[in-house]
């Protein structure tokens, strides 16, 4: 489809081998792989530093998850349930999706549609019937749409993310707003039931929580690169907040041992008491907005 690409967009061969679109407008500079729709880097003209956070030690290769950047979660959130032995966060981030249409709007974004159909026959447990279709616009700000259509006959219930990884000064010294009342499972203490009660989040020790029922915009202040990322949302009633710190940063054979304090992660996801179940025919819509303002 290269001849139909606008200007700033071109189809290249990215790290690994792996299939790529690259953007490079008066608005932004991205690079979005095809393995697994993965948005890898965003970073408009006025950002003197990436805004996606990617890991050094990422691997790039078919059949393994990217570290950093937007992978998708789907259709489970974590490790499967009852399945040990299926991929964590499903296949869609491991998966080769088809690029559907780039163009080009009035604003100066480069809009980017991708597809990918529910789980080819050869991947065990994944709903044949699930179809999905990835739209992002690639501007001054950041915007991404994924839609889940059922064309099964029978409802489907699934779990999803935007699993967005953000590039901070340093993660100590972040706070993260809009999550002041919400409920989350803190899955660095099994899972406990907590409140966010009247608290900005802030980072000082490893952090994994699953913030539930809420569609709030999340806004994350970052004193060390001096901006103000904000996070809205629809169609999301989960968000999920992570940081990995020293010792699993060490765990992780695809995220570098001294990285941690620059990334948090601040995800737009449906999972575990908020997964959707969509009856036969239907879609739904899950977006994220994302802008960014100097402080
Ligand atoms: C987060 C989860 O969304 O993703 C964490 O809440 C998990 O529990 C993290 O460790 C990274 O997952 P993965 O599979 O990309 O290493």
């Amino acid at each position: 489809m290269s001849a139909d690409l606008p200007s700033g967009a071109r189809l290249d061969t990215g790290r690994g081998g792996l299939a790529r679109l690259s953007i490079d407008t008066p608005t932004c500079a991205a690079e979005l792989y095809l393995h697994g729709a993965h948005l890898c880097r965003w970073q408009p003209r006025n950002q003197a530093h990436p805004v996606l956070w990617m890991s050094d030690a990422s691997r790039f290769e078919a059949g393994a998850p990217i570290r950093g950047g937007v992978p998708i979660c789907f259709p489970w959130f974590g490790p499967r349930a009852g399945d040990p032995s299926a991929p964590v966060h499903g296949v869609a981030r491991i998966s080769a999706w088809t690029l559907d249409g780039v163009t080009l709007e009035a604003s100066g974004a480069i809009i980017a549609r991708l597809s990918l159909d529910g789980g080819a026959p050869a991947i065990p447990h994944v709903p044949q019937d699930l179809h999905l279709a990835y739209e992002l616009h690639l501007g001054r700000d950041l915007s991404m749409a994924l839609t889940v259509t059922n064309r099964g006959g029978v409802p489907a219930t699934f779990e999803e993310a935007l699993h967005t990884y953000f590039s901070v000064g340093d993660v100590r010294r972040v706070t993260v707003a809009g999550l002041e009342g919400a409920t989350y499972a803190d899955k660095v203490d099994g899972g406990t039931r907590k409140s966010q009660s009247d608290e900005l989040v802030t980072i000082g020790a490893e952090t994994d929580r699953l913030y539930l029922d809420t569609g709030a915009t999340v806004t994350l202040t970052d004193p060390g690169l001096g901006r103000r990322l904000r996070v809205e949302k629809t169609g999301s009633r989960s968000t999920v907040v992570w940081n990995p710190w020293i010792a699993k940063s060490r765990a992780m054979p695809d995220f570098g041992d001294d990285e941690w304090p620059g990334m948090i992660c601040i995800e737009t996801a449906n999972a575990s008491a908020n997964a959707v179940t969509l009856p036969p025919h239907a879609s739904h819509t899950m977006t994220a907005a994302i802008n960014v303002t100097a402080i």
